[in-house]
């Protein structure tokens, strides 16, 4: 048996985790929100300091929660792209000093094949099924792949402005909510109405996505409603569903209409906004129409997290993929052609 330590520090989160082949034998993840918090958003120089203050004891408790020791440890697998490069640094850095000094091989991952495998965390005996259509949604992506075999990948669509977790965010900002938006908006929108506002639902050609426009429509209504001295918690429940709303039906939409055009019979929703509970009943229940079969992950796989490297890692390492000393980290870096 193949004993994995998987390192992630691409954005705020400092992760550890070790696998034994593809069980996961532990997985600690300390977020960052409350550091990050009272400026609404990521600040890369904090985010990278406050991961080379945390990383060395996450990893000892990574192991000591496993039950292993360094010598255990037969490969390192560490997000090396995309993210904030100063922040990648501190877990490449980790992973190259662990790897030379206890002799093991190590292999640099791409975070969005990471959030690919997360979806298979939970069934560690089961083939990974391929094809499969991988509906990636998080704060820095909303991306369609076709995942043909492993590291074989297909981009077929992608948001041409922001971000859908990103949306989430803003959207919590303007009503302010606080920061992380997605769970606040989740948790106002069961208690709305979800047509209560009719806010638009970009449609911008192929199985791209937009959220440019939704963001402008709902600034506008929140300007207006304020003006008028309506803005009351109703309405910004009322608020929160209709922009959940708008912003899951196109996700939903392209992914069936990808799934059909390509005869795919296995889809996952993964990312931080995976776990959004609208959009796991509605895709949930579309799937269900459609035949497909429909993968999500517990929300501890669903935002970043050191298991999913070490999953997607350990497939590389078994397939003899090696990394060298001079590894580099990107701050921008494609999964995957988008040639059909
Ligand atoms: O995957 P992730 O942890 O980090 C990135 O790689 O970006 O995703 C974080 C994003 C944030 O934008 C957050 O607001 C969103 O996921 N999110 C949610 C929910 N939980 C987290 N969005 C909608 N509904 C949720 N329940
Ligand atoms: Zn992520």
């Amino acid at each position: 048996m193949c004993t994995i330590l998987g390192i992630e520090t691409s954005c705020d989160e400092t992760s550890a985790a070790v696998l034994e082949g593809r069980v996961v034998r532990s997985s600690v993840v300390a977020s960052q929100v409350d550091l990050h918090a009272q400026w609404g958003g990521v600040v890369p120089e904090a985010a990278a300091r406050q991961h080379v203050e945390r990383l060395n004891p996450i990893l000892q408790q990574a192991l000591d929660t496993a039950g292993v020791g360094w010598v255990d440890i037969d490969g390192i697998a560490v997000t090396n792209r995309p993210g904030l490069v100063g922040a990648l640094v501190v877990g490449l850095a980790a992973a190259k000093a662990l790897a030379f000094a206890l002799n093991r091989p190590f292999v640099g991952v791409h975070h969005l094949e990471g959030h690919l495998y997360s979806a298979f965390l939970e069934t560690p005996d089961a083939p990974i099924p391929f094809p499969h259509l991988a509906l990636i949604v998080s704060g820095g992506h909303t991306e369609l792949v076709l995942a043909r075999g492993h590291g074989d990948y297909l981009l077929l669509g992608q948001t041409l402005d922001d971000a859908v977790g990103e949306a989430f965010d803003k959207t919590a900002r303007l009503l302010g909510l606080g920061y992380p938006g997605g769970p606040e908006i989740d948790r106002r929108a069961r208690l709305g109405d979800p047509t209560a506002f009719r806010f638009p639902r970009a449609k911008v050609g192929g199985w791209n996505f937009s959220y440019s426009g939704l963001k402008t429509a709902v600034r506008r209504e929140v300007e207006r409603l304020r003006a008028d001295d309506a803005l009351d918690e109703m309405t910004i429940n009322h608020l929160c569903a209709s922009f959940q709303q708008a912003a899951i039906e196109p996700l939903i939409h392209n992914t069936l209409e990808a799934a059909r055009a390509l005869g795919v019979g296995v889809v996952t929703v993964v990312g931080g906004v995976a776990a959004n509970s609208a959009l796991q009943q509605q895709m949930r229940a579309a799937c269900h129409e459609a035949g497909l079969t429909l993968f999500i992950p517990p929300p501890r796989y669903c935002t970043d997290n050191a298991a999913m490297i070490a999953l997607a890692g350990y497939f590389r390492l078994a397939a003899g993929q090696r990394d060298d000393y001079d590894l580099d980290a990107y701050a921008n870096a494609p999964l995957a052609d988008s040639h059909l």
